[in-house]
């Protein structure tokens, strides 16, 4: 088995109903946090962390998705007419040469894990990363993804990252239990797809951040349908657990669930507010807004 992590996996089939009626026609990952969609975010953190091949697995209304990493001649032509040259350079470095795309339908949304067991065939016999847009993770530096592939290095097993949610938030979660914690990162014991809070084994969630080793798509082809009715990722991790170590990972940074209306909000006005151009006016009128309020 290869070791080296160089292939990320982007599940973006989802239907995205809690973002209705904005995703009836179009991805919710092309939702944009001030002029970056999601996705954009998640494949430069893939880049960051040294992978060069991006795998997403798409479904119906997702076309968006791929023509916004492929070049758009006309566009390009328009803006070298125009001399508008820094917004082409951004465009054309959307995809640096070294990175390729691949494309893979999903034809039923039937669960991340089976949208992960999708990818199988381009990924062959590799460990390999899954970063779910539409949770945006703020390091300030390297990315989150560029933690968890330097843990693997060391560790060369299976990784999940994770983060505290508050207690009564459990059963939107895959929760782990962990054992005896060496700094951030610590073996689990025990992981349950969104359980209630009465029956949670902690507060520690799997967040939108795995590095999965390739043992991970047999136990998807005998994962039947769990929570919701879908095929869970977090199923097939339970049953990898019983013949390999899987690791939780503590990340540095911020979460934002974009995924939810408040998320992407809030996720709005921090980006904002780091944003070069935008942070000072964006300050001044948020200062306003709330002496106004
Ligand atoms: P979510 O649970 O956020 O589902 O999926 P969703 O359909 O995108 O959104 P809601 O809950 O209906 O609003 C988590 C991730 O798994 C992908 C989604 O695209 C998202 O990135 N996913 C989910 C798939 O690719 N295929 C599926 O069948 C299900």
């Amino acid at each position: 088995m290869k070791q080296k992590i160089t292939k990320a996996v982007f599940p973006v089939a989802g239907l995205g109903t809690r973002f209705l009626p904005a995703t009836k026609t179009t991805a919710k990952e092309m939702l944009p946090i001030v002029d970056k969609p999601l996705v954009q975010y998640a494949v430069e953190e893939a880049i960051a962390a040294g992978i060069d091949t991006m795998i997403f697995v798409t479904g119906r209304t997702k076309n968006a998705i791929m023509d916004h990493f492929d070049k758009a001649y006309e566009l390009e032509k328009e803006l070298e007419a125009r001399n508008k040259t820094e917004i082409l350079k951004t465009l054309r470095g959307i995809v640096p040469p070294h990175v390729s795309c691949v494309f893979i339908r999903q034809s039923e949304a039937l669960g991340l894990g089976h949208a992960v067991h999708c990818a199988k065939p381009v990924i062959g016999d590799e460990p390999f990363a899954v970063i779910l847009p539409d949770d945006l993770i703020e390091d300030g530096t390297r990315g989150c993804m560029a933690q968890m592939v330097e843990l693997y290095n060391q560790k060369r097993t299976s990784i999940l990252g994770v983060e505290r949610v508050h207690p009564s938030e459990t059963g939107s979660y895959g929760i782990v239990k962990i054992g005896e914690a060496s700094g951030t990162f610590s073996p689990i014991e025990l992981v349950v797809e969104k359980p209630k809070p009465e029956d949670a084994p902690s507060n520690l969630a799997i967040v939108g951040r795995y590095i999965l080793t390739p043992a991970i798509f047999n136990k998807l082809e005998t994962t039947g349908r769990g929570a919701g009715g879908e095929i869970q990722l977090t199923d097939g991790i339970a049953a990898l657990m019983a013949d390999e170590q899987v690791l939780a990972y503590e990340f540095e940074g911020t979460r934002y669930d974009c995924g939810s209306k408040l998320g992407f909000l809030i996720a709005n006005v921090e980006y904002g507010l780091l944003h070069p151009e935008l942070k000072d006016g964006f300050l001044d009128y948020l200062k306003e807004r709330h002496f106004s309020a």
